[in-house]
């Protein structure tokens, strides 16, 4: 796939670990040399894929990204959809199949979760991932085998697009784990189109003790505002439940879920 005409004419970028682009000046190969590939890590990032063997109840979130962008545009059309923080690539499994004229990114910062969203979106064999150290049962997906992705190891906080290039993009259970949730946002509003759709959700746990008290969801909503986002949907309190093991114990995540589109 072609991205060139979304990248910022001053980003400069690699290809590295199977085609993953990256925009952090070697950061993606410190990554690897610090050995920060851990299977474990890669375990519990196919958590999000094990919602669909209803490990967990997450269905509810990703179904309504989906139904968004299902809804929002044709079959046909040649969209241009961004994913910031897309994590192992759920988000980009569910719907970049369904656009064949689209051309779907997703941007992370952390290459270990790059490596797996790579290999569940290019598989062209069913995969089943092992969860047995959390004693669940493995996750059997369906090989997508998907060329309309691409992948970068890059900030959400400084995003190597341009602006006003992207039809949609998505913020999935991002915002709380970046130290500057407001340049976030405005980057992500950046390279969005005018009348481009945005989609938003997070449990608002941030990281980070300091900046708890700037954003509810009230805040969060001004802030999109005065970004030109016109708020469409707004629901604070979709549960997603993240599973443990398999004995029962879960966190519940009380989601925010927002959709708007940029004036
Ligand atoms: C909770 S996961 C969500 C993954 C995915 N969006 C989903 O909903 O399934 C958060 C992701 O944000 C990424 N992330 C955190 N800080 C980031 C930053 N500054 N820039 C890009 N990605 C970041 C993490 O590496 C992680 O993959």
């Amino acid at each position: 796939m072609n991205i060139n005409e979304c990248i910022n004419l001053n980003a400069s970028y690699k290809l590295i670990a199977g085609g993953i682009i990256d925009f952090t000046n070697n950061c993606g190969e410190q990554q690897i040399e610090q050995g920060l590939i851990r299977s474990k890590e890669v375990t519990a990032a196919m958590i999000a894929y094990g919602y669909q063997n209803k490990l967990g109840f997450a269905e509810g979130h990703y179904n309504t990204i989906s139904k968004y962008i299902a809804f929002r545009f044709a079959k046909d059309e040649k969209i241009k959809v961004l994913d910031v923080g897309c994590g192992p690539g759920r988000v980009l499994y569910d719907n970049a199949g369904h656009f064949n004229n689209g051309e779907f990114i997703g941007i992370d910062s952390s290459l270990v979760s790059l490596i797996v969203a790579n290999s569940m979106l290019r598989s062209d064999k069913k995969i089943t991932v092992d969860l047995s150290n959390r004693s669940l049962p493995p996750v059997s997906l369906e090989p997508k085998n998907l060329s309309n992705v691409s992948l970068g190891i890059g900030d959400a906080c400084g995003l190597p697009f341009k602006d006003n290039v992207f039809d949609c993009v998505i913020n999935s259970y991002l915002i709380d784990r970046v130290s500057d949730p407001f340049k976030q946002l405005q980057e992500s509003i950046r390279v969005l189109k005018p009348n481009g759709m945005f989609i938003f959700s997070s449990p608002l746990n941030f990281k980070e003790n300091a900046i708890w008290s700037g954003y509810s969801a009230e805040q969060i909503c001004r802030i999109m505002s005065a970004q030109k986002i016109v708020v469409k949907e707004m629901h604070d309190g979709m549960v997603w439940r993240k599973p443990f093991d398999n004995r029962g114990n879960y966190i519940d995540w009380k989601t925010l879920f927002i959709m708007g589109f940029k004036q």
